[in-house]
């Protein structure tokens, strides 16, 4: 009953790993996807997440019961409160749901299909170009995606005046997914006095404001700093929807955890929210698991555990950012044709190189060095090794 199916292509940013694992060549470099790897080129696992580990293990008093619906309730409150501060009024004010949810991608999933069931505007307004997987979210939980001027490549940078129109001419009340650092994939965010300006425009015409929070700590190296947007937009007392991935920041990829955070207008009205995102949830994979999130809960809840964390997280953001120094040092000492400052000028775990997709299909075949179509380089998978094979790659396709 299934012969007349196609084969689906691959996704295109999971795809770059299928390719790469299959490369015999000893010299293969995935820049793909967006997990970071050590100088080793090594996947890492932060030590203060394994010294959780160890306390939950050592912990006999622990049982796999079912989670209620919305998952850890601690790992929700210190969820919020890293997201939102620890002084955020709206969270003294009640005012915030947050239900625990699988990562970044369910985060999202989760709050568009609640809003798709209750909220008065069916659009989703997103960057572009985006991450890949965003408009795919939004469509199957019965949003129309629609997109915003984001990234203007004649400059490699943020079109803000793009961005202004676009978001104003959105019809009132429309939903608009914003980056809240470290933008995914160009690494362009705009300045915090953009933001004010974003925000202003957006609560002058309803627009309803859904975060996605993938980075937290990994653009500046500072997990209030990287907060901030966020903050700002809640610190004026209206509504919005955060999504918060532990994936990048705490290195938890494959534990699926993250969180979905609803701030609303009232307690009463938060109340109301979290029970009908419970009736989303239940359906869909009736409860979240518990491993991942008692990781978070672990270290947020401990003070030494905590600082422990900010300073790995650092410790990756720094090495991210000598990456890119090292990258256009290199690029500068071949004499390679072309303007790439923006390779030191955005944020975060990637750069968007501007190389084209038969560039990049170049690199592939002659250099074994994989990257998304778009010209999308993961910096967390570089390393001072490795950096001289990319720009020779990048020279060679560029003077070809
Ligand atoms: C990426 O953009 O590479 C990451 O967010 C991983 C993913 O799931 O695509």
């Amino acid at each position: 009953v299934f012969a007349h199916l196609v084969q689906a292509p691959e996704d295109p940013i999971l795809g770059v790993t299928v390719a790469y694992n299959k490369d015999p060549s000893p010299i293969k470099l995935n820049l793909g996807v967006g997990a970071y790897r050590t100088e080793e080129g090594k996947p890492l696992v932060l030590n203060v997440v394994r010294k959780a580990e160890q306390q939950l293990i050592n912990d006999r008093s622990r049982i796999k019961e079912y989670l209620p619906i919305v998952g850890l309730v601690e790992f929700n409150k210190l969820s919020a409160k890293l997201i939102l501060g620890d002084d955020s009024p709206a969270i003294r004010e009640n005012r915030v749901t947050t239900v625990e949810c699988l990562s970044g991608t369910g985060s999202l999933r989760v709050g568009g299909e609640f809003l798709a069931k209750h909220y008065h505007q069916k659009t989703i307004y997103i960057t572009q170009p985006t991450w890949g997987n965003h408009p795919k979210i939004f469509t199957l939980a019965g949003l129309t995606v629609k997109t915003y001027r984001y990234y203007d490549p004649s400059t490699r940078g943020l079109n803000f005046q793009g961005l202004l129109e676009d978001l104003g001419a959105a019809p009132p009340g429309s939903i608009v997914l914003l980056h809240a650092c470290a933008h995914n994939p160009t690494g362009v965010d705009p300045t915090i006095q953009q933001w004010e300006q974003i925000r202003k425009l957006m609560r002058s015409k309803g627009l309803m404001p859904f975060f996605d929070s993938a980075y937290q700590g990994f653009a500046s190296g500072s997990l209030d700093t990287d907060a901030k947007p966020i903050r700002m937009f809640v610190a004026d007392g209206g509504e919005c929807l955060v999504a918060q991935s532990y994936a990048k920041n705490m290195g938890l990829y494959g534990e699926r955890v993250g969180a979905l955070s609803i701030v609303c207008k009232s307690a009463d009205v938060a109340g109301k929210v979290e029970s009908q995102l419970k009736l989303v949830i239940r359906p869909m994979y009736s409860s979240p698991p518990i491993h991942g999130a008692s990781i978070v809960a672990v270290i947020l809840r401990d003070k030494n555990l905590f600082h422990e964390w900010t300073l790995e997280l650092k410790a990756m953001a720094d090495r991210i950012i000598s990456m890119r120094k090292q990258l256009f040092e290199a690029l500068r000492a071949r004499g390679t044709p072309g303007d790439w400052t923006h390779i030191i000028k955005q944020i975060g775990m990637f750069t968007f190189t501007g190389l084209n997709p038969a560039q990049v299909s170049f690199m592939t075949k002659e250099y074994h060095i994989y990257m998304t179509s778009d010209g999308r380089i993961s910096m967390a998978g570089l390393s001072s090794k490795t950096v001289p094979h990319l720009a020779d790659a990048i020279h060679a396709v560029v003077t070809k």
